[in-house]
């Protein structure tokens, strides 16, 4: 079982804390409007609590559940208050016409989490290749990259508890691949797939 706190009162809080609850985990729903975040744990039901905005989160697993230019914010915001936490980010740095990534050459917004993150944290990359539709009702594949091999092995673990695969794609400079990855599930949607009912996942031979 995993403690999850989600930062964020939106569609991926929603989906992935339903899931979370499902899985036996412990969720916990944090807003900056305290409304709102009630509402979604009380939604979520048996199991999801709220938290406090800024202050240490119940979670040992923390996830931004937030749009990519507020993750950096939001980390520097909370401060030590993240201290031994694993963050998770999960945006999708699209630029305004879902064409190109917003981030700057050579960098991801993982990576720019973990510089504003306390030094005893450690940032973890997930969920950002799967529509948040396919994460509702399929099994599409997870993957992660991130730099501490402890903090995978429990993201591995929440993964599981879900009952999706977890599949590690290295360490953090990995996000930018993630990142680029996201924007090709884009593409694939508007293009070749013509729809967003679908998953990028590993099919090995034999
Ligand atoms: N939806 C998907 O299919 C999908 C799939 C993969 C990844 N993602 C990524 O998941 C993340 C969340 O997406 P979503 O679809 O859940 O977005 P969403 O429904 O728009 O929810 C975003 C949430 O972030 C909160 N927020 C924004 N800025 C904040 C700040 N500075 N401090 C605290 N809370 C803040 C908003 O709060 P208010 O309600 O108070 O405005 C809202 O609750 C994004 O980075 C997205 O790229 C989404």
């Amino acid at each position: 079982m995993s403690s999850i706190s989600f930062i964020g009162t939106g569609a991926m809080t929603r989906i992935l804390g339903t899931r979370a609850l499902a899985g036996g985990n412990t969720v916990e729903v944090i807003g900056r409007d305290a409304a709102k975040a009630a509402a979604l744990a009380s939604e979520l039901g048996a199991g999801a609590t709220t938290g406090t905005n800024g202050s240490v989160p119940a979670g040992d697993i923390v996830i931004l559940a937030v749009p990519y230019a507020s993750a950096v914010p939001v980390v520097s915001q909370y401060g030590d208050a993240l201290a031994g936490k694993v963050i998770v980010d999960i945006s999708n740095p699209f630029n305004a016409s879902g064409t190109g990534l917003a981030t700057a050459d050579g960098t991801s917004v993982a990576e720019e989490v973990a510089k504003a993150a306390p030094a005893s944290a450690h940032v973890v990359k997930a969920f950002n290749t799967i529509f948040g539709g396919v994460l509702a009702q399929g099994r599409p594949d997870v993957f992660i990259a991130g730099d501490d091999a402890q903090a995978k092995a429990g993201m591995s673990a929440f993964i599981e508890s879900i009952g999706l695969r977890p599949l590690d794609v290295g360490d953090l400079t990995m996000a930018r691949w993630l990142e680029g990855a996201g924007l090709l599930m884009i593409g694939l949607a508007r293009h070749g797939v013509g729809n967003y009912d679908f998953s990028l996942g590993i099919n090995t031979l034999g």
